[in-house]
Parts: structure tokens; C-alpha cells; sequence
């Protein structure tokens, strides 16, 4: 078999349910080109759990949540590394490996978190609250994590929180991450109006809505939700979390309010369990990124990332003290 009827059984096995046949022969051929092109310019590929289908079984070296995929790019030693996610992921992982080259396969891919804030308003905070440590979420650019003190993840947020000898915290910009982990920590966060323009629209009426119609459905939450649909739900961490939670838990029926993509990807590693969710919720920066534009990324070298050096060193060190927690 060529690698590319491999590629195409195997997407077939996985998508052949909700993917037409020809439609999987026509990216199992991308992903053949895609595979060839990394060989030759020695690349890794990092692919968030939140990719389509397609692209996230077959092409990225490594899978996983914003946390993961950061702890990748730091270790490896490949000359080129391709970012399926978005901006502020790709900017993290050139703070964390600033000699490799960065490749972002779609220019608009942000993110509505790291839009909302700006490295003006963290100063300001900072003058405000003199003395208390600022915690940014990582969904942030480079400028704004150059003013904190340490970076989290929703994979790490209520540790790193912890972690600090302080009662109070700036945590930015995420109002509804920052009021879960006050939640889990018992700490007071001073914080921001950033949302998730995805998890700010879950409501605990549609957990309502699915629990009268399902009642054995257990219901997984993404911390960008809400504190009242957090409550609500079963189960609320990081997109890998979520995943396993799924994978080694013994239930039949699983709402998820997350981003949709992410549905079908564990759905395809699933297939005895069903796996509802509200599918007109899609990541619209997270949907930029297709096989068509990583081959041609790979093809041409774009989107390159750069980040200031005066920059890049303030806001390596507030990562870096993230990664060693
Ligand atoms: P994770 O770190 O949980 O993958 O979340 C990233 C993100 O952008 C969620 O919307
Ligand atoms: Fe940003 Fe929300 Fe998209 Fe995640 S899902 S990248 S937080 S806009």
C-alpha cells in the first residue's frame, strides 16, 4: 500500500461514518503531501485537540491541549515547527524555542481571550494593585505575558494560583477561567472582561434541556465556561483532560461543551460512546487552520512567526516559570 491508501484507510476506519468517501480520498491525498513536505524541511507538526477531523488524525506528530503542545515545541529538535492552533499557541512555542522557525498555517487565526487585553492594561492593573503577582492565561500575546509574572493553562490554572505567596491575584484576561479557579482555590482574583467567544455562549439551560432528555448523560465543561454552567456540569478541565475523562470513564452518553471539532475527534476514538454537542458552536480562528493551508505553509514558508527580542525575554521567563511548576 502507498502511504497514501494508508492515510485513506485510516481516516475511513475513523471518518467514514461522518466524512464522505471521496471527500477523505481528496485529504488523505493532502496529507500524503503534507507527510513528504515534512520529511524534506525536517518539521514537526503540533496539533491541537481542536483541529477538523481530518487534519487531526492524520498529520501532527503530536496531539494535545495548549499545555502539551507547549512542553513539545520546547523539547524538540527539528529545524521547523508547524503550528495547528492558533497565534498565541505559535507565539509560546517560539518564546519556548526561539532558533527554530514557527510556522502559523493561517494569518487570522487569534484567539477572542488574547484580543481583549493589551500589555497598556496590564500595566495599569500593576499600578492599581502595586505588589499583587499577575497570572496571564496563556490565550494571551507575547507583549501582554511580558508584563506578568507567570503564565497558566486551563490544564494548570488553580496550581499556578497556588503556587503564589499571595491571598490576592491579577489573573488575566479570562473573567469566567478566573472566577472558576477562585472557586477551586479559595483565593480572590482581581481579573479582566476577557471571554471565550465559544465557551461564554453555553448556557445552564442547554445542560438543563440535555439532562431532561438524557438523564445518564455525563456533562464535560471547558473552564472558559461560565461558573454557573461549570456548576452545573460533571466534569470541568483542559481539552486533554476532557479526552481521557472520556476515554477511561465507563458512560454510555457524554454532552461536551466545548469547541464541536473536538467532538468529533473523540468520537472517532469512541465509537461505542455517544458524544452530544451543540455543533453550531465552532472556534472560528481554530477553523482557519485546514490541510490545504499547513501544506502550503510547509510549501512556502508561511505564516512566519516573530516576536520582539525585548519582548521575547520578559515573557519567556513567565512561561518558563509556568513549565516548571
Ligand atoms: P486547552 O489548553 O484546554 O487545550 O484550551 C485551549 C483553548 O483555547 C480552549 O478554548
Ligand atoms: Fe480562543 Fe475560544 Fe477559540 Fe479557544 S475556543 S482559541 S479561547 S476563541
Amino acid at each position: 500500500m502507498t502511504s497514501k491508501e494508508k492515510i485513506f484507510e485510516n481516516l475511513k476506519s475513523k471518518l467514514g461514518k461522518i466524512i464522505p468517501e471521496a471527500e477523505l480520498y481528496i485529504k488523505a491525498e493532502l496529507a500524503a503531501e503534507i507527510e513528504e513536505l515534512k520529511r524534506e524541511k525536517n518539521a514537526v507538526i503540533l496539533g491541537h485537540n481542536y483541529m477538523e477531523a481530518a487534519l487531526y488524525q492524520t498529520i501532527p506528530d503530536f496531539k494535545g491541549d495548549s499545555l502539551e503542545l507547549a512542553r513539545k515545541a520546547a523539547e524538540t529538535d527539528k529545524d521547523i515547527i508547524v503550528f495547528c492552533g492558533v497565534r498565541f499557541m505559535a507565539e509560546t512555542a517560539k518564546l519556548l524555542n526561539p532558533t527554530k522557525t514557527v510556522l502559523l498555517p493561517a494569518k487570522k487565526a487569534g484567539c477572542s481571550l488574547a484580543e481583549s487585553i493589551t500589555a497598556e492594561d496590564v500595566r495599569a492593573l500593576r499600578k492599581k494593585y502595586p505588589g499583587v503577582p499577575v497570572v496571564s492565561y496563556v490565550n494571551t500575546y507575547a507583549d501582554v505575558k511580558a508584563e506578568s509574572d507567570i503564565c497558566c493553562t486551563s490544564g494548570n490554572a488553580a496550581r499556578v494560583v497556588e503556587s503564589l505567596n499571595s491571598d490576592t491575584v491579577i489573573f488575566l484576561p479570562d473573567e469566567y477561567l478566573a472566577a472558576n479557579v477562585a472557586k477551586e482555590t479559595g483565593k480572590k482574583l482581581i481579573t479582566w472582561h476577557g471571554k471565550c467567544e465559544v465557551h461564554e455562549k453555553f448556557t445552564v439551560e442547554d445542560i438543563q434541556n440535555v439532562r431532561k432528555q438524557f438523564p445518564d448523560t455525563v456533562i464535560l465543561a471547558h473552564p472558559e465556561c461560565s461558573p454557573e454552567v461549570v456548576s452545573a456540569s460533571d466534569f470541568s478541565q483542559s481539552t486533554s483532560k476532557m479526552i481521557s475523562y472520556v476515554k477511561e470513564s465507563k458512560a454510555s452518553r457524554y454532552l461536551l461543551l466545548t469547541e464541536c471539532s473536538m467532538g468529533d475527534n473523540i468520537a472517532a476514538e469512541n465509537p461505542d460512546k455517544e458524544m452530544l454537542r451543540l455543533c453550531s458552536i465552532r472556534c472560528p480562528h481554530m477553523n482557519e487552520i485546514t490541510l490545504e493551508e499547513t501544506r502550503d505553509a510547509l510549501k512556502y514558508n508561511q505564516y512566519e512567526i516573530f516576536v520582539p527580542q525585548e519582548i521575547q525575554e520578559k515573557a519567556r521567563r513567565a512561561v518558563e516559570r509556568m513549565i516548571a511548576i
